[in-house]
């Protein structure tokens, strides 16, 4: 298939580029760069540097390239910066996404793979999560991504597009051979952050609350390897042939981790100590989220090949300790 890969300089698009060469499937990435890397994407992978909310853009490059299925994992995904600067979200999430979503209906293309959120979920009722929950999300960034689900499911409805939306829990690892992986600046993600401390490039770790309902006291989260999640996108293509397929699912290993057994796997795999500071609570944040990916280990056959917290961290730890500067180590 032609897929255009849009936001595939960031960190799962790039990953996901790769799994579609893998898989045979000729990928194309849109991206603006404003947070993703030139050194993401393989050579031979054509690039266009451009906004996804510039439809007249995306109609020539859909039509240029033969475009079949976009998949689309642009997107501005910091929490805390979407409750000081909703708009900033608000525009690029969902005022953007709708001018692609345009702009595909307009070249005919109507096939597309989003890329969703555990944070749609907000507090849930119930654990683990799956995918008939009711959603609440209790922040702006959660909001535009179930503003999107609820967009394409009037679409799916009104104009015949199917669509599947990925609710990722947390994104973590890097590719096996540890050539790309993950370079967010700010780094917000736990895993990259014990990283830095471990190695000397923070002082410190900062514990948001150990004063939970959990067994350690830390939260609880499901880290789910960035290869498996690129896997179930390529896998859903097959059902996405009946016009106004309307698909859910949650990408989750399913396995709770907490905070501290996050630090201890990190220690484990780099064989150095993590120094933590443990502070109060953070805002917003949910004692625990894990996924049920029932559905999509049936429906799609999706087996998670990295089941536990420490493969996962020792993909992460080839990656960073042979690029401590990221992608830069690589220009
Ligand atoms: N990382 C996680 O743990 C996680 C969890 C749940 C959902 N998600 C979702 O997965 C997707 C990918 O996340 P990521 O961690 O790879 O993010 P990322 O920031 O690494 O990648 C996003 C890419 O989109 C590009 N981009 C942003 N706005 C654009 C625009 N207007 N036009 C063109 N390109 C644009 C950026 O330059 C970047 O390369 C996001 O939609 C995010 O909300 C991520």
């Amino acid at each position: 298939m032609n897929v255009l890969v849009v936001g595939g300089a960031g960190y799962i698009g790039s990953h996901c580029v790769r799994q579609l060469v893998a898989a045979g499937h000729r990928p194309v990435v849109l991206d603006n760069f404003v947070y993703g890397h030139r050194g993401a994407v393989a050579s031979r992978v054509k690039v266009y540097d451009g906004n996804l909310g510039d439809e007249a853009f995306v109609v020539r490059t859909l039509r240029d390239e033969r475009i079949e299925v976009v998949m689309h994992f642009a997107a501005y995904c910091y929490v805390g910066e979407s409750v000081t600067d909703p708009l900033k979200y608000y525009f690029n999430n969902v005022v953007a996404t709708l001018h692609l979503l345009k702009a595909m209906l307009d070249a005919g293309v109507k096939k597309f793979v989003f890329s969703s959120t555990c944070a749609t979920f907000g507090i849930p009722e119930t654990l683990p999560i799956h995918e008939n929950l009711p959603q609440a999300p209790i922040n702006p960034y959660g909001q535009t991504k179930l503003d999107i689900e609820n967009a394409l499911k009037a679409l799916a409805h009104a104009n015949g597009l199917s669509f599947a939306a990925f609710r990722y829990f947390n994104a973590a690892g890097a590719s096996e051979d540890g050539t790309i992986g993950e370079d967010h600046d700010p780094e917000t993600h736990l895993i990259p952050v014990a990283i830095d401390v471990a190695v000397g490039k923070r002082p410190h770790l900062q514990l948001f609350g150990s004063d939970y309902p959990t067994p350690d006291g830390t939260c609880l989260r499901d880290y789910i390897h960035v290869d498996d999640l690129s896997r179930a996108h390529i896998a859903v293509f097959d059902r996405l042939g009946n016009p106004g397929a309307q698909l859910f699912f949650n990408l989750g290993t399913g396995t709770p981790t907490s905070n501290r057994e996050v630090i201890r796997a990190v220690e484990k795999v780099t064989g150095r100590k993590v120094k933590v500071v443990e502070g109060p609570r953070r805002a917003g944040d949910p004692p625990a989220l894990f996924a049920d990916s029932k559905k999509a280990q049936g429906e799609l056959g999706w087996k998670v090949k990295f089941p536990d917290i420490e493969s996962t961290v020792a993909t992460a730890w080839k990656w960073h300790s042979t690029h401590p500067n990221g992608y830069a180590d690589r220009k």
